[in-house]
């Protein structure tokens, strides 16, 4: 039988440090703008719900759920779904309120293992199919493989349950450490995690999670909002393959250099993209105010940002507008301005639907 890996000693990795400074610094560049970025907006967590959304999205997507955003926030709105897709989109929920709690944490308290079990609980909450054991470390020996396959045909096998918990420990030790450099840290973290694969199902989430948490902790970002789950969906293969190369052959510099990259991207994209939403945000109030001509324009305005799908009964909720009529005079006025489209009418019990494309495009797009 091939044997369990044993995790390499992080602080003897061999690293050229010289070859990867041309990584960190780009990297760090374009972090720092995006940085910038963030600390220029007022209301980050409405204005880049869209980025954490779609987040959640992507990064179960490398796990295999199917579900899109659209249909998450479809769903939300009170669209209806088969229990299948319902089920997907229940995970991709579950993610995102593990990412927030942990964004909201990280304000009080450092990363510990006791933190990554308590988000591992929250993203297994009720989720179908066997062998999730929510906010538990394994306890059985587990494999990386084509679905399906023995041990014996296994792509990589973790360590032995028995020596893993020691690996998290020593695991716990680098992530409190100030390590020479905060993205390199980072980027053994996350590859470190990935190969110790502590839980049974579930690791590539938590391990993508512990990214904007980390950056936020050392103090690289004001906000704990920045994530990478774009770039490891696209790469997806050079994702997996260059995390095998860390234990088949101990190959971290090709890691951290393809970790690097992808911060430098995706900081890239992250910034274009909170700076699109900010000037949408912008640009829309004079608009919604012309249109609505209403003292509630603004709420109305949030409200479309917070949930760019929503039904009227979550509009009157996030507005505050106590008088049905008058919520249903702003969403007419709006969609008759061409800003919100109906997507479904009401009916009975079931309040009528709306989008905002303006936003939605942007938030699915890169
Ligand atoms: N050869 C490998 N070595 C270490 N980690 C890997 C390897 N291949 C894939 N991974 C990581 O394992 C994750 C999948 O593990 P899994 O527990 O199913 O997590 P999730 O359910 O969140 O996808 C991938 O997303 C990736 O991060
Ligand atoms: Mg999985």
């Amino acid at each position: 039988m091939p044997l369990p890996c044993i995790p390499d000693n992080l602080n003897n990795l061999n690293l050229d440090w010289q070859k990867l400074a041309p990584f960190t610094s780009k990297a760090m560049h374009e972090l720092g703008r995006y940085d910038g970025t963030l600390r220029g907006i007022v209301n980050p967590g409405v204005l880049l719900s869209p980025i954490t959304n779609r987040e959640a999205v992507l990064s179960s997507q490398i796990e295999g759920t199917q579900a899109t955003l659209l249909e998450v926030l479809n769903h939300e709105a009170g669209q209806e779904y088969d229990e299948l897709k319902r089920n997907e989109i229940h995970e991709i929920i579950n993610y995102r309120h593990a990412l927030l709690t942990g964004e909201e944490y990280l304000k009080e308290r450092p990363i510990t293992l006791q933190l990554i079990r308590q988000l591992h609980a929250m993203l297994m909450q009720d989720v179908r199919g066997g062998d999730k054991t929510p906010g538990k470390f394994r306890e059985d020996q587990n494999w990386i493989g084509k679905k399906g396959s023995t041990i014996e045909q296994a792509r990589f096998i973790p360590p032995n349950p028995v020596v893993m918990q020691e690996y998290l420990t020593k695991l716990q030790t680098f992530i409190d450490e100030d390590y020479f450099d905060p993205l390199v840290q980072l980027a053994i973290i996350h590859a470190q995690f990935e190969v110790i694969h502590p839980f049974n199902d579930g690791n590539g989430r938590l391990g993508r999670m512990l990214v904007p948490l980390f950056l936020f902790q050392k103090g690289v970002l004001q906000r704990p909002m920045f994530y990478l789950s774009e770039y490891f969906e696209e790469t997806d293969q050079i994702y997996r393959d260059k995390l095998l190369a860390v234990t088949a052959a101990k190959d971290w510099q090709g890691w951290i250099e393809f970790f690097l990259r992808a911060i430098q991207i995706q900081a890239e994209r992250n910034n274009n993209k909170a700076k699109s939403i900010l000037g949408l945000y912008e640009s829309k109030k004079s608009v919604f105010r012309d249109l609505t001509k209403s003292k509630f324009s603004q709420a109305a305005l949030d409200a479309l940002f917070k949930k760019p799908i929503l039904n009227s009964t979550d509009f009157q909720k996030l507005t505050g507008i106590d008088s049905r009529p008058t919520a249903t005079a702003i969403l007419k006025a709006l969609q008759q301005g061409g800003e919100i489209r109906l997507l479904r009418a009401g009916a009975g019990r079931s309040p009528g639907i709306f989008a905002f494309p303006a936003l939605l495009e942007i938030a699915d797009g890169k």
